[in-house]
């Protein structure tokens, strides 16, 4: 019998149909910003409740974006979890601000929202938490944000497809939402990112911050207030976007059942400790913590079994604070244990919308098999 195919921790799916639709837009000899990208962003808005959108090439300048618009640099203090991926706190680097990291709620991996206000002092200008497991509490971060003036910029790069308990969309409600489309993500456009902002004058100073600063004056000639990046999405990865869009709810729906399929059939037995299962979480990845004090094996003597068996397996994340850059600002092991108990433990197994039911059974089977056979 021959071994079953690789299976990767994520992959995009990209049918034929979008596939075809991006040979016509190549064809149209239209590939950088355009049509696409106008239809990408209304498609955006209209899932974000009607809010101004606008498309970047990646979640991390859509950060930067964001920590411009809102005036962010020296000086300033900006409070995010040390449990994230690395893009938020370096852009508040990038920018000249200081990151001030706090830890995690153990379950859902959210900032944990009582070590966020401790952490506010009065150079804090805004917080940027991520939508990690669960989407953020609005209502209790918002109240935090507001009583002290403070901006929010939400790290929602996971979360497109995710709703609150009320079922209103991530990003058609809050301040400053950060999306990522890359191929890991719920939706792709290859690479790619957008940000919902408040109005369209914040829209406009999008525009021209992913642009070079440019807008026209009325002789048709053009001006620079700023100094713009060039952030624009192309129309071939926007064209894929307006595919995808369509098929968010679908692909969401999906990994919800895959997800509910692994928490089944662990339901007795935990192999790992498990995700929490939250009503309107879009599921973007599966990730447990392994038993590491239970085993013989290291997590990455683990990782390896994993793919001896053709299974791959991500870890999201390290802990941020702990990267040379953030001890080199003073940081330390020891400040954040929920964080650095995540970044340790934690493994993300496939979940990706194509999988199948059969996929989830032979990861956890590996799985059992590997702790089983090297259990202390
Ligand atoms: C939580 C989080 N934020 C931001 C990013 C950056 O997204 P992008 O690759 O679109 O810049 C990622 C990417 O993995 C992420 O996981």
């Amino acid at each position: 019998m021959s071994a079953p195919a690789f299976l990767p921790f994520a992959r995009p799916v990209i049918d034929e149909a979008t596939i075809a639709r991006v040979a016509d837009v190549i064809r149209s000899n239209w590939i950088a910003s355009g049509p696409n990208v106008l239809a990408f962003e209304q498609a955006l808005s209209d899932y974000c409740g009607g809010r101004p959108v606008r498309s970047l090439t990646s979640a991390t300048v859509a950060m930067e974006v964001a920590l411009q618009l809102c005036g962010i640099g020296p000086g300033d203090e900006v409070i995010t979890p040390a449990q994230t991926f690395f893009a938020g706190a370096n852009m508040i680097t990038k920018v000249g601000a200081r990151p001030v990291f706090v830890d995690c709620d153990p379950v859902t991996r959210n900032l944990d929202l009582e070590q966020a206000a401790a952490a506010i002092t009065p150079a804090t200008r805004a917080i940027l938490p991520t939508h990690f497991l669960a989407p953020l509490d609005h209502a209790r971060l918002y109240a935090l944000a507001s009583a002290h003036g403070l901006r929010v910029i939400e790290d929602a790069a996971l979360a497109i497809g995710s709703r609150y308990p009320d079922g209103v969309a991530v990003g058609a409600r809050g301040d400053l939402v950060a999306f990522s489309f890359h191929p890991n993500k719920n939706i792709t456009t290859i690479e790619g990112g957008a940000l919902v902002v408040g109005d369209a004058r914040e829209a406009a100073r999008v525009e021209a911050l992913r642009f070079h600063g440019i807008h026209r004056l009325p002789d048709g000639t053009r001006d620079v207030d700023v100094a713009g990046g060039k952030y624009n999405l192309s129309d071939v990865s926007a064209a894929i976007g307006v595919a995808q869009m369509a098929q968010l709810e679908g692909f969401v729906a999906r990994r919800r059942m895959l997800a509910r399929e692994y928490l089944r059939l662990w339901s007795a037995e935990p192999a790992c400790v498990l995700p929490p299962d939250v009503e309107g979480h879009s599921w973007n990845m599966f990730a447990v913590l392994l038993p590491l004090e239970r085993l013989t094996i290291t997590r990455q003597e683990f990782v390896g079994l994993m793919q001896a068996q053709g299974i791959g397996v991500g870890i999201s994340y390290e802990a941020c604070h702990l990267a040379t850059l953030y001890r080199n600002q003073g940081w330390r092991a020891g400040q954040f244990p929920v964080t650095e108990r995540i970044a340790r433990e934690t493994v993300s197994l496939p979940l990706f919308a194509a999988m199948t039911e059969a996929d989830v059974a032979r990861v956890c089977a590996a799985v059992a098999a590997i702790l089983a056979a090297h259990a202390k």
